[in-house]
Order: C-alpha cells, then sequence, then structure tokens
C-alpha cells in the first residue's frame, strides 16, 4: 500500500471518527463514549501524517509529540475541574497559535494566489484574534483581570472603526498577495482586536465567549486545512467551528441574550444598585439540624447545584444525602440550569462523576413548573442561576436571563459559605426571603453533617 493511500485512509477513519464522537457527545449517555471516539480519531489523524510526503525528518515530531504529551498529561491530571473553563480557553489560544505560526511560514515561503491569499489571511486573523482573546478570557476567569466589563467612550465605535480597517488590509492583501508589511499589520491588529472584543465582555457572559472563540480556533484551523491541503484538518476545523457556533447561539439563548447584546452591550458594566444606607436586610442564620428537620418533614426535594458545589467537591456527599431522603419515601430531584458552574454541562459532569443516575437530573425547562408544588428547594452554591432579580432588577447584570424557579418553593435551603454575591455580582433578593434558610459554611462540610444527621 502506498504512503499517500495509507495517509488518506487514516484520514478518512478519522474524519468518520470525529463526526461520530460529536453526535455522541450530545447525550450524557453517550458522552464518555463519544470522547474516545474523538482521541482516536484524533491519534489517527496524528499517525495519518507521519506518513506525509514533506515529512523529511522525525526528530522534532517526536520532540514535540513528547513535550506535548508531558504538557497535556499533567495539566488532565494536576488541573481541578474548577479550573476546566480556563483550561479550555487555553487550549484555545494554543489552537489558534498553531494556525498563526502555520499562516506565517506559509507566506514566507511560497507565492500566494488570490484565493489561497484568502485563506492564508481568514486563518492568520482569525487565529490572532483567538490567541488574545482566549488569553483575556482565561485571565479574566482565573482573576488575573476584574471580571466585570472594561468599558471606555466611544468603544464600539473604535472597535469596529478597528475591524473594519482590518477587513481592508485582509482585502487589499487578497488583490497583492506580497506586501509583508500588511501581512504583518493585520496580525497585529487581529491580536489587539481579540484583547479590546473581551474587555467590555462581564464575567456573566464569558461562557459565551468561550464557545464562540472555540467556533474562530476552529474556522481558523480549516483556513489552515486549506492552506497546507490537509483534508482532516479542515473537516475537523469545520466541526469545531460549527459545532462552537450552535453551542454559542445555545448559551446565548439560555440567558437570554441575543450574540450582539452579547458582544457589544457591556452588559453587567453598570455596578448593580446595592442596598442603600437604611435598607440594610438582615437574613436568617440556621442550623444543619434545622435544615434537616424541614427536609425530614418534606415529600419532595428538588437539590439545585451550582458552582459552589464544583468549589467544594461536594457532589458525591450530594449524592449520598439524595440516597438518604429516597430511603425516607422522599421524592428527589435535581434542576439543572443550562449556565450553572463555570462550563456547559458542568453540573452534569460532577453529578455523573457520583454516580447520581441521568433520569434524576431535570433542566429547567422541565422543572421550573414544579416548583410551587416542590416542598423543599435546596440550592448547593447556587447563586446567579436562582437570582429572582434577573425577572425584575432592569439593570442588573442578570436581567433576562432565565433562572430556576427556587424561590416559587415552599422552603428554600441555601447552602453557601457567605452572603457574597455570584459571578455576576449581583446581590440575591431571595437570601432574605422569610421563606428562605441561609445555612452558612463550606458545601461539602455541610452536605456531610446533613447525611450524618439523617443517618441517626
Ligand atoms: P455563582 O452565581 O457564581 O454562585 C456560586 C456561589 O457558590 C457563590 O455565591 C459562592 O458563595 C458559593 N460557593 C463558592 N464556594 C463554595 C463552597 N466551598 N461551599 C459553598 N458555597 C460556595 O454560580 P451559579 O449559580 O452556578 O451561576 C453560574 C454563573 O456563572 C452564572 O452567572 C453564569 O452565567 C456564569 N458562568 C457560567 C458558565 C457556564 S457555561 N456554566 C461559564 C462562566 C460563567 P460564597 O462565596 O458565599 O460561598
Amino acid at each position: 500500500m502506498s504512503k499517500a493511500l495509507v495517509l488518506q485512509s487514516l484520514y478518512l477513519a478519522a474524519s468518520v471518527l470525529f463526526i461520530l464522537g460529536l453526535k455522541a457527545l450530545s447525550s450524557p449517555k453517550s458522552a464518555r463514549r463519544g470522547m474516545n471516539y474523538a482521541a482516536l480519531g484524533m491519534l489517527l489523524a496524528v499517525v495519518g501524517t507521519l506518513f506525509h510526503h514533506d515529512v523529511i525528518s522525525f526528530s522534532w515530531i517526536i520532540a514535540g509529540f513528547i513535550i506535548g504529551s508531558l504538557i497535556g498529561g499533567a495539566m488532565a491530571i494536576f488541573m481541578p475541574m474548577t479550573a476546566m473553563p480556563q483550561r479550555i480557553a487555553m487550549s484555545h489560544a494554543f489552537g489558534a497559535l498553531a494556525a498563526v505560526l502555520v499562516g506565517v511560514v506559509e507566506f514566507m515561503h511560497r507565492e500566494f494566489s488570490h484565493g489561497m491569499m484568502a485563506a492564508v489571511g481568514f486563518e492568520v486573523l482569525f487565529g490572532a484574534l483567538t490567541v488574545t482573546g482566549s488569553f483575556m478570557a482565561f485571565a479574566k476567569l482565573q482573576e488575573l483581570v476584574p471580571g466585570p466589563p472594561i468599558l471606555y467612550k466611544h468603544q464600539n465605535a473604535s472597535n469596529i472603526a478597528l475591524f473594519v480597517l482590518t477587513l481592508l488590509m485582509f482585502v487589499y492583501l487578497i488583490y497583492n498577495p506580497t506586501s509583508w508589511f500588511l501581512f504583518i499589520l493585520m496580525i497585529l491588529a487581529g491580536l489587539a482586536i481579540g484583547v479590546l472584543m473581551v474587555l467590555p465582555i462581564g464575567g456573566a457572559d464569558m461562557p459565551v465567549v468561550i464557545s464562540l472563540l472555540n467556533s474562530y480556533a476552529g474556522l481558523a484551523a480549516a483556513a489552515t486545512g486549506f492552506v497546507i491541503e490537509n483534508k482532516v484538518l479542515i473537516i475537523a476545523g469545520a466541526l469545531d467551528g460549527a459545532s462552537g457556533f450552535f453551542l454559542s447561539i445555545l448559551m446565548s439563548r439560555a440567558m437570554n441574550r441575543s450574540f450582539a447584546n452579547v458582544l457589544f452591550g457591556g452588559v453587567g458594566a453598570v455596578p448593580a444598585e446595592q442596598t442603600g444606607p437604611g435598607e440594610a436586610r438582615t437574613v436568617i442564620r440556621y442550623s444543619p439540624e434545622d435544615a434537616v428537620t424541614a427536609m425530614e418533614s418534606a415529600s419532595s426535594v428538588v437539590i439545585i447545584p451550582g458552582y459552589g458545589m464544583a468549589v467544594a467537591q461536594a457532589q458525591h456527599a450530594v449524592q449520598e444525602l439524595s440516597t438518604q431522603l429516597q430511603r425516607r419515601g422522599i421524592q428527589v430531584r435535581f434542576a439543572i440550569h443550562p449556565v450553572a458552574g463555570r462550563m456547559p454541562g458542568h453540573m452534569n459532569v460532577l453529578l455523573a462523576e457520583a454516580q447520581v443516575p441521568y433520569d434524576l437530573l431535570l433542566e429547567m425547562e422541565h422543572i421550573n413548573d414544579d416548583f410551587p408544588h416542590t416542598d423543599v428547594a435546596l440550592v448547593i452554591g447556587a447563586n446567579d442561576v436562582v437570582n429572582p432579580a434577573a425577572r425584575y432588577k432592569k439593570d442588573s447584570p442578570l436581567y433576562g436571563m432565565p433562572i430556576l424557579d427556587a424561590d416559587k418553593a415552599r422552603t428554600v435551603i441555601i447552602l453557601k459559605r457567605s452572603l457574597k454575591p455570584g459571578f455576576a455580582g449581583e446581590d440575591n433578593d431571595l437570601f432574605y426571603e422569610p421563606k428562605t434558610m441561609m445555612v452558612f459554611g463550606d458545601a461539602k462540610d455541610t452536605l456531610i453533617k446533613l447525611v450524618q444527621l439523617l443517618k441517626k
């Protein structure tokens, strides 16, 4: 069998596995299988590339393989689940950086037709803005840069002007594909756009940004595929670009925002109206014993997990609590908000790890109507996703975001460490409701106490 045939066969198999993987990822039940398909597909694509006729020495490839595997392996083993969104942002940045570097090298060594220049231009431009945009998203999530939107006068106008100028450079380069100066200037403009694009976006909208950058990184990779005539890169990049784009739309919908609103709205810029002096509100602190009494007398409990459950790594304790309650004949279900936590599916992944059966997990639209008939809503480290300000407080960064109607349950028990607001920085009126029982402390510690009390 010729080398070319081996390469094409492996690329074909890899592409099929990528598509099957993506399909399987659409359900939590088959998601693990999907990841295995995709990983196998990637392995076949890498092995296939080794048969490429342009490979003249393996030494750099082996060095890259060893270094990359060591870094990737270490990241997978040591990065905590809570840092996963930042890790994903870093992956996008490095993927896009690879696309830019390939584009620059190709520009150095080849003469381009107008059509090919369009592909290289697209590759380096989208790659460049993805690199810095992803680093900015990383910095915001890691709290190295302030989470609230950073705004200044004429921001949208100047950003749009820079974007139009960059597009003009791009178009000029297509007609004159030899101008090094303009090529470098366009890359620098792309890098600047990445930073400027993420600055005005608030922390609460970061999930959409991450998946949009995912889409850009995929498009840059697909363009790279055209430039270096690599079919598997075109297919994988197109899948990545399209799936990232759809995920962005789905998440925008889950937060009830249009894309334009997320990207240009500077949502969350106005500091949430704080409770003024004289309006100091009080909450009632309850003990774990009080919480157990409330749950024991309930016939239905809906558990609402949020980012705090991930921070506390409390998923196993939650699972135990749910088992204890079920043993007493209490109906237990989990209400999952689409953007609870810090990445899509965050809660599903943690609860699956703790062996909570999938059929107990209900999405927002399937559980919200049940809250008025629910005895206890148990909120575990969730805040923004149950904040009623989303319904009525027009100047709130959360306004318009659909929430879980926990406040409609007969009793609400909230496990968190303090009265601090959630990711969007908005105070939560639910804490001050007479029906709310605040049980302060680390979620895992509190849950362990609740389980012990129930076992007694
Ligand atoms: P948040 O609104 O961020 O609230 C999490 C709460 O957990 C905090 O108020 C915190 O309060 C509490 N907490 C932290 N550590 C804890 C611990 N060890 N034990 C107990 N409680 C703890 O979370 P959410 O309700 O899940 O909402 C998600 C937010 O993140 C939304 O605004 C969403 O837009 C945004 N976001 C989502 C994503 C995706 S795709 N899911 C990605 C990025 C951002 P204390 O400090 O008082 O304990």
